[in-house]
């Protein structure tokens, strides 16, 4: 069969060039015209013909100097400085206290001549701000949400073969705020260019179901929409063929059908799996349908749609994985990290998710927004299942649309459990708000019935029908009066899920009260926002009354903005489970006792007290044995039952020395933790996530920091200065350290630790060879780690040729 290619999809994210504020007034008046300007060659001068009329040969010599090189997904709010003045410009606190503004965005590219007649389309998986595209001086589009993906069909305004370069210019206006967290600002997720024959599969244009699962076999529904973009009638032949995770063929289907020009035709076929491997987070098995389309016996089209076997039920008494009782372990994140803002590579995000996964999360809620579809393929293949989440409450036509637009792109994912209409609108609870969002929850259910719509909601449950309008109803902080546990009662019908649980603020790291930083202890419950309670009463709550089925914990990973209680000159949050570096704080590890099977005993606070000799301190121990002895300096302090899904505490006047705490279950040693006071810090450690990088431009290392004393023990209070160089073919690509009220600059080359610890996250450049990475910092020996870039066998860590 020929023309294999008759549909590429190629990462676009290279070759950018960015530019800080608006486009000059002479290049936007003549941008503001749509279409005829194409070959507007007579303009001689000014900005716009710098933007439209390069070619290749010139490219690097027609950008303005103040434009500089940048590749996706690129984030410019992150590089800025922290201001504490709204009228500077700076978002206020919620938003992390970061300028914003417009920028500009510019690729030059050329499209060979053998394409003209193809549909070439332009994809964007997110563009944070209003964004508006032309494609040589045509503008093509603008989209409102940064948090909807959005594609254009660009096929008519290129330059094809000897017509000339192309060029594209992206303005985004990142002003405006669409949530009351950090945003960032620019294109922060991927950008796609898509080449496809007329002919062709639409865009997400399948749609695979499961109706009939049992252990003897799954019956597979796939709906395939077929565009003809072409001016003939054409016969064609869908080819549907179902391979299982090993990658064997099991059933293929094979149907006709004719298309005519602007036709879009949808067809059902439905296939057999035999023995289905049933999706789930412990054993996250992935099908694959390849939908073909041939005309007289040529292939003309292939696409291919990754899909899971699995059964979901929401009941009064819980939730049912393919049948089983499941209890959703969760949490909700927003989606910028340390060093990059929000535009994470790919890497990033399945570094969170792994980090997640291993304190024996299960689920994720998106919040409040629709991921990148990159997290979504990753929580497909690692068995994580998701609330994917719609930005508002929002029945307008674009309101709409973006729903629909989350709907279409999402629905194949196995991950996806839950349709999430909005988040704590102020509109819950009235009549108004029940009527918006029963349109939401009808169009949900027509794109997608497979799954049940929720509202996360925070007040107004019972009034004006609104919790009647969703399938599930979701109770933020249902546990403040005992909402939750009323209306279980109260309402015979209702399905409740626990969607947002314990706020819970702590500082990494840190065990006293510091207003003038801005910290908060990390012992649980210190500091407890009013509407809130700590992690441990959210999962005894849970356990109670599973009939929450799950939930929610406010946050994994720190965040930028919403740095409660404080403000100025925190920056942060402080709900994280996890700082926004990804280290965990001491919550962490009682998540860790509740919700693995894995030995553990986790013991805090450290144990550097040198001015408090003598003082009690508390000590606090998190453990899954049975009973807890600790001992100081070889002296117990006697054996403690270990109160079941709760903490011990001991008060223990300080003296230097070693803590050590032995978790013991059916008599035997379970776990042993060691806490003992270190010496000074004497040198830097660097400890990389992986060490083989794919040489792909885009992959990253994680490489996490630490300050070690003569043996080698975290510096638990260490704040020494590092800084750091590279050598090799790559970037140091951002810094973090955790501490919420850090102005130093993600986008530098030096970092604080943040009591003993910092990040560093290394980015592969293209060459094939080895990376060093030096940490330096005056008075403590300094260390280097090498990364190898290369080929690495089975490509990246999240190949997204396909999505
Ligand atoms: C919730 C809200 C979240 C975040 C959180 C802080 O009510 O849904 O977005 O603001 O409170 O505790």
């Amino acid at each position: 069969m020929k023309n294999l290619q008759g549909r590429s999809k190629e990462r676009f994210d290279a070759n950018w060039y960015f530019h800080q504020g608006d486009i000059p007034v002479k290049y936007a008046v003549k941008a503001g015209m749509t279409g005829g300007i194409t070959d507007c060659g007579k303009q001689e001068e000014g900005e716009w013909l710098n933007i439209a009329y390069v070619d290749a040969e010139t490219a690097d010599a027609a950008v303005p100097k103040d434009w500089r090189k940048v590749s996706l997904p690129h984030d410019w709010v992150v590089e800025g400085s922290f201001v504490n003045d709204p009228n500077l410009g700076s978002r206020p606190g919620s938003h992390g206290y970061l300028p914003t503004g417009i920028g500009v965005y510019r690729k030059m590219f050329n499209v060979p001549f053998e394409d003209e007649g193809k549909r070439i389309t332009l994809h964007f998986d997110g563009v944070m701000g209003v964004s508006t595209v032309w494609v040589n001086g045509h503008l093509v589009g603008t989209n409102a949400s940064g948090y909807t993906s959005f594609y254009y069909d660009l096929s008519d305004v290129l330059r094809y073969g000897d017509e000339g370069s192309n060029i594209i210019v992206v303005k985004v206006d990142a002003s405006r705020c669409e949530g009351w967290w950090y945003e960032g600002g620019g294109i922060y997720r991927h950008v796609w260019l898509q080449t496809t024959n007329p002919l062709h599969i639409g865009h997400w244009g399948t749609y695979v179901t499961t109706p009939l699962v049992t252990e003897a076999s799954a019956q597979v529904a796939i709906r395939t929409v077929v565009q003809q973009e072409g001016e003939e009638t054409q016969t064609y032949q869908l080819i549907s063929t179902i391979v299982d995770p090993e990658g064997q063929f099991v059933a293929a289907v094979s149907d006709y059908a004719t298309a005519a020009i602007l036709d879009e035709c949808e067809m059902e076929q439905i296939l057999e799996v035999p023995m289905p491997q049933r999706w789930s987070p412990d054993s996250p098995a992935l099908y694959t349908l390849i939908s073909e389309i041939l005309v007289e016996g040529e292939l003309i089209d292939r696409y291919t749609t990754t899909f899971g076997i699995r059964s979901i039920a929401f009941t009064r008494n819980g939730f049912l994985l393919n049948g089983e009782p499941t209890v959703l372990k969760g949490t909700c994140n927003h989606q910028d990290f340390a060093g990059v803002g929000v535009a994470l590579p790919d890497r990033v995000i399945a570094y969170r998710l792994e980090l997640l996964k291993e304190m024996g999360c299960n689920a994720y809620r998106s919040a409040h927004h629709p991921p990148t579809p990159e997290l979504l393929e990753l929580c497909d293949r690692m068995g994580i299942m998701v609330i994917d989440e719609n930005r508002k409450l929002d029945s307008s036509p674009g309101g709409i649309a973006d729903l629909t637009s989350m709907i279409l792109r999402d629905r194949n994912h196995p991950s996806i459990i839950l349709w999430c209409m909005e988040n704590e609108e102020i509109l819950e609870g009235t009549r108004m708000g029940a009527r918006i969002l029963r349109t939401q929850h009808n169009v949900t259910r027509h794109l997608d019935p497979t799954r049940p719509t929720l509202a996360a909601m925070n007040h107004g449950w019972n009034t004006g029908t609104y919790s009647e309008q969703v399938d599930v109803v979701g109770y933020n902080y249902g546990q403040r009066h005992q909402q939750d546990i009323r209306d279980h009662r109260a309402y015979a019908s209702r399905i409740m899920i626990g969607s947002e649980s314990a706020s819970s603020t702590t500082t990494r790291g840190i065990y006293e009260t510091d207003t003038d930083r801005g910290y908060c202890p990390a012992y649980e419950g210190v500091y407890m926002p009013s509407w809130s309670c700590t992690v441990e009463q959210a999962w005894n709550e849970l356990l109670t009354n599973p009939f929450l089925t799950g939930i929610f914990l406010w946050t994994g990973f720190d965040y930028r903005g919403e740095p409660t209680p404080y403000r100025w000159p925190c920056i942060n949050s402080h709900f994280g489970i996890m700082d926004m570096c990804g280290f965990p704080k001491d919550v962490y590890y009682y998540i860790k006792s509740v919700w693995t099977d894995e030995p553990m005993i986790h013991i805090l606070p450290h144990w550097n007290w040198t001015d408090r000799q003598g003082e009690p301190i508390e000590v606090w121990v998190y453990s899954n044995g049975d009973e807890i002895e600790l001992a100081l300096n070889g002296r117990s302090l006697g054996i403690q039952p270990m109160i079941k899904a709760g903490h011990l505490v001991w008060h223990i006047p300080y003296m230097p020395g070693e803590l050590v705490a032995t978790a013991y279950k059916a008599g035997r040693v379970h776990a042993v933790k060691r806490v003992g006071t270190t010496g000074a810090p004497a040198r830097i450690s660097l400890e990389a996530d992986r060490t083989e990088l794919l040489a792909d431009g885009t992959d990253v290392a994680l490489v996490r920091v630490s300050i070690v004393d003569e043996e080698g023990r975290v510096v638990p209070t260490a704040d020494n200065e590092v800084v750091f160089t590279l050598e090799g073919d790559g970037v140091i690509l951002g810094v973090g350290n955790g501490n919420p009220s850090s102005h130093e600059s993600d986008k530098g080359r030096r970092r604080r630790a943040f009591n003993g610890h910092c990040l560093v996250i290394v980015q592969a450049g293209v060459t094939h060879g080895e990376l060093t990475l030096s940490g330096v910092s005056p008075g403590l020996q300094t260390e280097s780690i090498t990364l190898s870039c290369g080929h690495i066998e089975g490509g990246n860590s999240n190949d997204q040729s396909q999505l």
